[in-house]
């Protein structure tokens, strides 16, 4: 193997040492549907998670320079949905087309950075535990993570010393930064420089009540609703659309969140298609409902049909076809023993226990540390909308750097954004949940803006 590696260029004796700790066993070789030939290594298998937890991760170097370039964890959110979506339909240097062959994204954030997608909890996507037991909790989940990073700076030693940056999505909000706290508290040798947060869940509250205000001043709701919500929900100027005692407020806000998430608008980007159309009678949906949980509300899925574990109004089908294909499987190293992929894992979610709803102590920690953080939404999503991480920001009464005022991509301006002493707020101009789905260039844009503090 040595003899074989100083033959080589150097970038192939960095796979080689990497090889003492497993890692080559997991090179991915070639991919059904992919005719190019990348530029760059990646990887695919197991990382132990802790006791018969086995996460299946996705790595993907750098195409620029992976020894120096920064090292970045992606974790999707739901509870319950795999970070696979990041891989393939956002951020990820593999996208696939309609007819399951695949191409290189040319926004994918391993044109700047070594990404690291990891499918957790047990559960989700292609991640397993020996013990069946799929019930966790949101400091579990942490925890879980943080083993599975230590397995894989084990796995990929040569790595460890890069900068580190967490990168979690919607559900991911908890994710992140309880990921981030736990890593500081226990002061293993990561190189925790940053979180980002893209459309996270933050504070359920705040995403809760800011929703009422979302959807009136985006048009979805008549004047009579809107007066009868102001009527009942609201005293003295304050207003509360969220945790209200009065029944015809409750009322009023049912039929508002009727209007949002029951009747066929997409959640996920208010100006997107509602995939399957509307409305969404009859159809299988996996419910990763975030919204509401404490007023009583029911909106059932209702179950049936096609693809499971796909929420509303996304078109899941090319990845579900393609990462369930036998030959992707076995390219992605994936036993014959471990479950089925889908995007969204409804025993995941349904056992899942939430345990943080707010999650300002974190933030409030993590603030004190020196890193980079980064809050940022795609304004047009109503799953985890941009006024409720607004007003998050807000209540963490940071010193401003700068004025709340527009960035750009390619002489557009892509979004507005703030800086505060060691956080960013930052919004994308027309981006739905999944912001680097929706808008790839600015979503690339803001990464590269990040890594270089400015905006
Ligand atoms: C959903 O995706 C599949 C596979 O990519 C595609 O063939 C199909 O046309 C899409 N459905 C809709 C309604 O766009
Ligand atoms: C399942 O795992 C969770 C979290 O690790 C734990 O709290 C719970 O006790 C376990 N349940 C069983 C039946 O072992
Ligand atoms: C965070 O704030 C400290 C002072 O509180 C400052 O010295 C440091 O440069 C800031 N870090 C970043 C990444 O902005």
């Amino acid at each position: 193997m040595l003899a074989w590696c100083s033959a080589l260029a150097l970038a192939f004796c960095v796979a080689a040492t990497a090889a003492q700790n497993g890692a080559e066993a997991d090179l991915v070789t070639s991919l059904p549907g992919l005719s190019e030939t990348p530029t760059f290594q990646h990887y695919s298998g197991y990382l132990q998670a802790g006791s018969g937890k086995y996460f299946h991760y996705w790595f993907v170097e750098s195409q620029n320079n992976p020894s120096t370039d920064p090292f970045i964890l992606w974790l999707n959110g739901g509870p319950g949905c795999s970070s696979l979506e990041g891989m393939l339909s956002e951020n990820g240097p593999f996208h696939l087309h309609d007819d399951a062959t695949v191409y290189l994204n040319p926004y994918s954030w391993n044109l700047v950075a070594n990404v690291l997608y990891l499918e957790s909890p047990a559960g989700v996507g292609f991640s397993y535990s020996t013990t069946g037991n799929y019930s966790t909790s949101d400091p579990q989940v942490a925890e879980d993570n943080y083993n599975a990073l230590l397995d894989f700076f084990n796995k990929f030693p040569s790595f460890a010393s890069n900068n580190f940056y967490i990168f979690a999505e919607s559900y991911g909000g908890v994710y992140g930064p309880s990921l981030a706290q736990y890593i500081i508290s226990n002061s293993a040798n990561i190189n925790l420089k940053g979180v980002g947060v893209g459309n996270g869940m933050t504070n359920y509250a705040l995403n809760d009540q800011s929703l009422i205000y979302f959807g009136y001043y985006h048009g979805l709701f008549s004047e009579s609703l809107w007066n009868q919500m102001n009527q009942a929900c609201c005293s003295g100027g304050s207003c509360n659309f969220y945790s209200n005692s009065d029944s015809n407020c409750m009322n009023a806000v049912y039929q508002a969140l009727y209007v949002i998430q029951d009747i066929g608008l997409n959640i996920y980007n208010l100006y997107g298609q509602c995939y399957g159309g509307a409305p969404m009678n009859g159809r299988y949906a996996a419910d990763v409902a975030n919204l509401f949980r404490d007023s009583g509300f029911t909106f059932q899925p209702q179950i049936e049909a096609a693809i499971p574990g796909v929420p509303m109004c996304i078109n899941g089908t090319a990845m579900y076809e393609w990462l369930n294909n036998p030959e992707v499987r076995s390219a992605l190293h994936i036993p014959t023993s471990v479950q089925s992929w889908e995007l969204c894992s409804h025993t995941v979610g349904t056992l899942y226990q939430r345990t943080y709803t707010d999650m300002t102590s974190f933030y409030q920690s993590l603030l004190q540390k020196n890193l980079q953080l980064l809050v940022y939404n795609g304004d047009v999503d109503m799953a985890c909308n941009f006024l409720g991480a607004k007003w998050f920001v807000d209540s963490l009464n940071l010193q401003a750097l700068t004025q709340y005022g527009p960035w750009y991509f390619e002489d557009q301006i892509a979004g507005y954004v703030q800086q505060y002493k060691n956080l960013t707020l930052l919004t994308v101009k027309g981006a739905g949940h999944m912001v680097p789905e929706y808008k790839p260039g600015p979503a690339l844009q803001l990464l590269k803006n990040y890594l270089a503090n400015s905006y």
